[in-house]
């Protein structure tokens, strides 16, 4: 595939991304506390994880290992963070979460890889086969745009791990219900781990500084605020007691 090619399609999953991100304001993606049968047939919640989020771990590591431009430069840095990532989203992340009857649609699941097969295949085959060398030299590594973009990395990879650990510890074993969160982030906002995700991928974004993940943070920008949104908004009807001040996803913004 030629630069041009792929730009294209990027252009495209760009736009597809801003109409999802308008229509999850009014059709709640139905997993986690908004599951609903109403969606056909659905599956283990633990096992539907490891299906959405495996085939973008085994895309990044297939380009990393095939890769031209893989290990001729430190473009392998990009390809590690990602790994590091869905190594946890893929097998970490779903051991953790309690148990509960709860299933997933499969048609979730569906949405779930082909979101994953186009970012982690944009990124992949970009960083692989047609990113120059010269873009992630030695200098890359001592800019203020991959400096700025890793700290950012890191800090989010911290919030959304920290709080996806307090809200899997809500639940004793056995327990299935819900409770609100407290502390740490959740004192400003409802969903710390999504919005930790997000800064996330926005430094992986100004690291990589290019097409694909420019892309991907679009996506998860696309995905994750409305779904905030659709947390917010079932906290402060199941609890009538829910913290009035607290936002959604950004601290004191929204
Ligand atoms: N990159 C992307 O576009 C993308 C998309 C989706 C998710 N993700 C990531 O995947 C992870 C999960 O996302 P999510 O939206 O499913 O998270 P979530 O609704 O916050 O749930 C996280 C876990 O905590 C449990 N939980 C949540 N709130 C609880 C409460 N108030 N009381 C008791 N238990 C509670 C959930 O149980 P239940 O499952 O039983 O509700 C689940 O096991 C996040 O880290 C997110 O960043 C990323």
């Amino acid at each position: 595939m030629t630069k041009e090619t792929l730009y294209f399609i990027s252009y495209m999953w760009l736009a597809i991304a801003v109409v999802v991100h308008i229509t999850m304001f009014f059709v709640t993606a139905p997993f986690g506390r908004h599951t609903s049968d109403k969606w056909g047939k659905t599956i283990n919640n633990k096992l539907g994880w490891v299906m959405m989020e495996l085939p973008s771990l085994l895309i990044m590591s297939y380009f990393l290992l095939t890769g031209t431009n893989s290990f001729s430069s430190y473009a392998w840095v990009l390809f590690a963070l990602w790994i590091l990532h869905y190594t946890n989203r893929s097998f970490i992340y779903p051991a953790r979460i309690k148990a509960t009857p709860k299933q997933i649609p499969i048609f979730i699941i569906l949405n779930a890889i082909v979101f994953n097969l186009m970012n982690a295949g944009l990124n992949g085959y970009y960083l692989a086969e047609l990113a120059s060398p010269e873009n992630y030299n030695s200098e890359w590594l001592s800019s203020p745009h991959f400096i700025v973009g890793i700290t950012l990395f890191v800090v989010g990879a911290f919030i959304n791990l920290r709080a996806d650990t307090i809200l899997i510890n809500l639940r004793t074993p056995g327990e299935t219900g819900y409770k609100i969160p407290g502390g740490f982030l959740f004192d400003k906002i409802s969903s710390p781990n999504l919005f930790g995700e997000v800064v996330e991928w926005s430094g992986f974004a100004l690291m990589a500084w290019n097409l694909p993940a420019l892309t991907f943070i679009v996506w998860t920008f696309a995905n994750l605020v409305p779904r905030a949104k659709n947390h917010h908004d079932w906290y402060k009807k199941q609890f009538p007691d829910y913290p009035k001040e607290r936002k959604i996803i950004f601290p004191f913004i929204y």
